[in-house]
């Protein structure tokens, strides 16, 4: 026995309860509160049949996914080795930043790897997403599009056409007749994104759903659908300059936190296959304020370039602001500058970006960070040849970082000569390809890039 209850849920975050009120307990947003009908099972009716039963762990036989590859080998080494058939996949990114166009190539690869794939477009017309294709360059027979965004429409559709590979673009624009809410509220998101769960696993149709997110990542979107989906890859760069980052997130059936890199061309996005060459394509030698770090990003190292601009403050209060890199990290950095090594900052403006669009978390690059801080402050640039590597405390002590040998591999490979690194890394690495000079603290870092003003 089940029956009908009404609940409330909140259409920016999805909280729910039983009463309504004026703003939301969890977000703090006013007058979201929509209605919602939930059916409740009785809680007390036992189920009579079960389909599984208890596994002893050394008796499980594991089986190799089985995986569809494609000509994208980036695409494919990032899902681990090509998508596995029936796989959920949600690629989230900011609008214009290229989705579209990354599953248009997405799709004619599978075309042309011979399976039959569905382009549900609920945002552009067909004739739109042909326009597309044909600036692409992309016209295969076993690729088929769909301008549709009621649900039950759609999912007639796929009844009828019987695709292995679908593309839903996006899932904010589609509707369930049944959910109330406006499209693109979690209760329409969420609720999708289960029924595209039971046809990708239901009929094992591998399904892509193209997620909008925006640059706080608030909307309702992506972050509540992060749980349903098998995989979650995120797409950024920067619009202006042609690099993207395809991130994973989440992988139920792969490696996570891996990039693949890609460059927005005239003809749509082309993988690039040694992302080091192409983020210090553009580097400028002789500039202060600049720093090379390799950065670990999965299982890849790869270099980075930094920069710093200070400068005096005109105002009151100095400006700070980072792209690519966590403010209050450059808070700390900035303050482990003024207490350990004695600048004076509270009078200068500060900016630091990471060139080429890239986001970097690790702490591995802080040192880099405080050099280049440091290096435009005094006006003073870095031997071109060098990188630096490591976590600065906040005693201004550096820090090992994981994984230095592959970093340091990196750097050797692109032709550097000489790497800043922490002292206690010293005893971990064997053989030494270019000169390593260790630091234990930041003040000592400085001085063996160059002379302390
Ligand atoms: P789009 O895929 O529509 O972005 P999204 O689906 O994420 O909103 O494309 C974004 C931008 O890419 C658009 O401004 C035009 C540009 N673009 C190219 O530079 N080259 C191309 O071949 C294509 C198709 C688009
Ligand atoms: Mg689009």
């Amino acid at each position: 026995m089940s029956k009908k209850r009404v609940m409330w849920e909140c259409s920016h975050c999805g909280h729910e309860q039983a009463k309504w009120t004026g703003s939301c307990v969890q977000c703090k947003s006013w007058n979201s509160f929509m209605e919602k009908l939930v059916l409740e099972q009785d809680k007390f009716v036992a189920k009579k049949h079960r389909s599984n039963s208890p596994v002893r762990l050394k008796d499980v036989q594991l089986q190799p996914f089985p995986r569809i590859s494609t000509h994208l080998r980036e695409f494919d080494r990032l899902l681990g080795g090509g998508v596995v058939p029936g796989a959920l996949t949600l690629i989230g990114g900011e609008p214009g930043v290229g989705k579209s166009t990354l599953l248009m190539q997405v799709s004619e690869a599978y075309a042309r790897a011979g399976l039959k794939v569905l382009y549900i477009s609920g945002e552009e017309s067909v004739d739109q997403t042909k326009l597309r294709a044909e600036r692409l360059g992309i016209d295969h027979d076993n690729l088929f599009l769909l301008n549709e965004t009621s649900f039950s429409e759609i999912k007639h559709h796929i009844d009828q056409c019987t695709p292995q590979v679908i593309i839903v673009d996006s899932i904010q624009i589609l509707y369930k007749e049944e959910v109330l809410s406006s499209p693109g509220s979690v209760s329409q998101v969420r609720e999708l994104a289960q029924e595209f769960m039971h046809i990708a696993k239901g009929y094992g149709i591998t399904t892509f759903l193209i997620g909008h997110v925006t640059k706080s990542g608030e909307i309702a979107g992506p972050r509540v659908l992060e749980h349903i989906v098998d995989t979650v890859l995120d797409f950024e760069g920067d619009r202006e300059q042609g690099l993207r980052i395809l991130r994973s997130m989440k992988n139920r059936f792969g490696p996570t936190d891996d990039i693949a890199l890609f460059q927005m061309q005239e003809k749509g996005l082309k993988e690039v296959e040694n992302p080091s060459e192409a983020l210090l394509s553009q580097r400028s030698h002789h500039v202060s304020g600049s720093v090379i770090v390799p950065s670990l990003e999965g299982i890849r190292s790869i270099l980075i370039e930094i920069q710093a601009l200070v400068t005096p403050t005109a105002y009151a209060n100095p400006t700070r602001k980072s792209a690519g890199i966590d403010p209050n990290r450059l808070a700390l950095l900035l303050a482990v500058l003024e207490k350990r090594v004695g600048y004076r900052l509270y009078n200068q403006d500060v900016f630091v970006a990471v060139a080429g669009g890239i986001r970097i978390i690790e702490p591995a690059i802080d040192l880099g960070i405080i050099i280049a801080i440091a290096s435009s402050l005094t006006n003073q640039c870095l031997d071109p040849k060098t990188v630096v590597l490591g976590e600065v405390g906040l005693g201004g002590e550096v820090r090992n970082v994981s994984r230095i040998a592959s970093r340091l591999q990196e750097a050797f490979s692109l032709g550097f000569a000489r790497a800043i690194v922490p002292k206690k890394a010293l005893a971990h690495i064997k053989e030494e390809k270019i000169a390593l000079i260790g630091v234990n603290m930041v003040d000592e870092a400085i001085e063996a890039v160059f002379q302390k003003k």
